[in-house]
């Protein structure tokens, strides 16, 4: 039976592998079945050798590191839903134009966009590493071995078992890097040639994945006779990755932008501006407006998009169209209304429908 259902998702996998050889990214790990950390007991070369979009460097990590793929795919959904949050009301919804990279072609210009993505998506496999150490899902980790905090009162204890962020850092970082490391010794190579800016954008936004680690706090739980609270137990716990997406966006808000020199540094183009620190966000390109849809850029366009016409920000019928006019339509919504609690304990719902106003762009 075990080897029926490794031969099952084997072959899944290489179905998988096919629609997505063109895939440019480990992000292509959000989207392919790498859910079940059992599929990798035996025969795990092969594995790692079809998961697509895994540079060599990377390959060989997930050859040593088999069982952490799963939480690397899971970790770039999340960075992926995280981003698409952030961006529901922009033009640039963090969609992709191709399905093969999940971020598609966006990717291949050095714009705040791309050093956005590259941001959260990193820290979300950080998220990703640092939880399952801590459940024990890794046989290579577990429990934060984090020190005592020193503001921490003597009297509560230190050493509940926490989210190893610093494992889940440093394990992103090696893996998340491998790919950019190997370009940047394969001088000369037609990768290198081909995607130099967003290379270098990547080896400049290095550090963002530090904002989980620094964002994570301490928790403590209550002991003590009937909830006196005398003792507290303390460990490291992850933000809320909510969180640390609202941070990543103010970065991508306040993003420095770069020029790249004849020697391949960057170097700030307005130099009255600070200096960027390894946690801020940098980019090279220009933003195109995301107005209409173009391959070369990635951008989607906005037609067919839901717009607010009373707004006037970004989310309004008038930018988000890019001037282009809107139709409007009705449709129905259904909520839940008219709620009693009904003793003891739960609260029933009647549906109600409403017919409401909605305008998309054309
Ligand atoms: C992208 O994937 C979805 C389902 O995952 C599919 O319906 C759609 O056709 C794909 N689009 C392209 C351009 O391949
Ligand atoms: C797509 O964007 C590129 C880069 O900005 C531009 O040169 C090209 O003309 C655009 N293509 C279309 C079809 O708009
Ligand atoms: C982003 O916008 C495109 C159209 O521009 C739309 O097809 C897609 O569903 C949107 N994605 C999300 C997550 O809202
Ligand atoms: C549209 O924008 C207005 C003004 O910003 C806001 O009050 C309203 O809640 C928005 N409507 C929707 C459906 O988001």
């Amino acid at each position: 039976m075990p080897s029926l259902l490794l031969l099952f998702t084997a072959a899944l996998l290489s179905s998988w592998a096919q629609l997505l050889t063109d895939a440019s990214s480990w992000w292509s790990l959000a989207m392919s079945p790498v859910q079940r950390p059992e599929m990798f007991i035996i025969g795990a070369q092969p594995v790692c050798s079809q998961l697509p979009g895994l540079s060599p460097g990377q390959r060989k990590l997930c050859q040593l590191y088999q069982e952490h793929m799963a939480y690397i795919g899971e970790g770039a959904k999340t960075g992926i839903k995280e981003c698409q949050y952030q961006f529901r009301q922009r033009r640039w919804n963090c969609s992709t134009v191709d399905n093969t990279s999940v971020f598609g072609r966006v990717m291949q210009i050095g714009s705040r966009e791309t050093a956005f993505t590259y941001a959260v998506s990193a820290a979300g496999v950080v998220n990703a590493i640092s939880r399952a150490c801590r459940e024990g899902e890794l046989s290579t980790c577990g429990c934060s071995r984090a020190a005592r905090p020193k503001d921490l009162p003597r009297d509560w204890l230190w050493g509940g078992c926490g989210d190893n962020v610093e494992y889940g850092y440093r394990f992103a970082k090696e893996f998340v890097d491998a790919r950019e490391r190997e370009k940047n010794f394969a001088k000369g190579s037609e990768e290198q040639g081909r995607v130099p800016k967003t290379n270098l954008l990547k080896n400049e936004n290095g550090d963002f994945s530090k904002a989980v680690y620094k964002m994570a706090d301490v928790a403590c739980k209550c002991h003590g006779v009937s909830g006196s609270c005398s003792l507290k137990t303390c460990w490291l716990q992850l933000a809320e990755f909510r969180k640390v997406g609202d941070q990543l966006k103010e970065k991508y808000d306040s993003a420095a932008a770069m020029r790249i020199t004849r020697r391949g540094k960057l170097e700030l183009v307005n130099s009255r501006f600070n200096q960027p620190t390894p946690e801020d966000l940098v980019y090279v390109d220009p933003s195109p407006d995301y107005c209409l849809r173009n391959e070369t850029t990635g951008s989607l366009g906005t037609q067919g998009r839901l717009c607010n016409k009373t707004s006037e920000g970004m989310d309004g019928c008038e930018l988000m169209c890019c001037g282009r006019g809107y139709d409007q339509f009705k449709s129905v919504q259904v909520e839940r209304c008219h709620c009693k609690f009904h003793w003891c304990c739960f609260v029933k719902c009647k549906k109600c429908t409403e017919v409401v106003d909605q305008y998309v762009c054309k």
